[in-house]
């Protein structure tokens, strides 16, 4: 297990879940219309799980040795009252956050297996969120 590189990947994951706790919160407020009814409470629900995700990667870092980010990932969070951008910004933060979760599990490969599980929940989380916004989007 090459830990540099994969407290490196860990901070990455950290900085995306941190922009989407922010990007999710600003969509939850700002959603308008009769889709603010079913959109505002999904976005708040993804804001308060990227919490979680950011709290889990964070004690991961600390746990290797690693100073955890503090800033959130410097991708643009743009500012939208349409919906279905809104949901297109979704789809490829939680891409984005797969791809990210997809690397640290191979790089934990066969290392700490307690990581690796928590690591593979959030994992399945995203593309749960892939696949839910997928069909909202259809
Ligand atoms: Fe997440
Ligand atoms: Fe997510």
């Amino acid at each position: 297990m090459d830990v540099k590189q994969l407290l490196d990947r860990l901070n990455v994951a950290l900085g995306w879940e941190l922009r989407a706790v922010n990007m999710y919160a600003h969509y939850a407020a700002n959603i308008r219309g009769i889709n603010r009814l079913q959109l505002s409470p999904l976005f708040t629900t993804e804001s308060n799980e990227s919490l979680t995700h950011a709290d889990i990667i964070r004690r991961a870092i600390v746990k290797l040795g690693g100073i955890p980010v503090t800033e959130r990932n410097t991708h643009e969070i743009v500012h939208s009252v349409d919906f279905n951008e809104m949901l297109q910004f979704s789809l490829e933060t939680e891409t984005k956050a797969a791809e990210v979760y997809g690397e640290i599990m191979k790089l934990i490969g066969g290392g700490d297996q307690e990581m690796y599980d928590a690591v593979e929940q959030i994992y399945l989380a995203e593309l749960r969120s892939i696949e839910s916004l997928r069909l909202l989007m259809s």
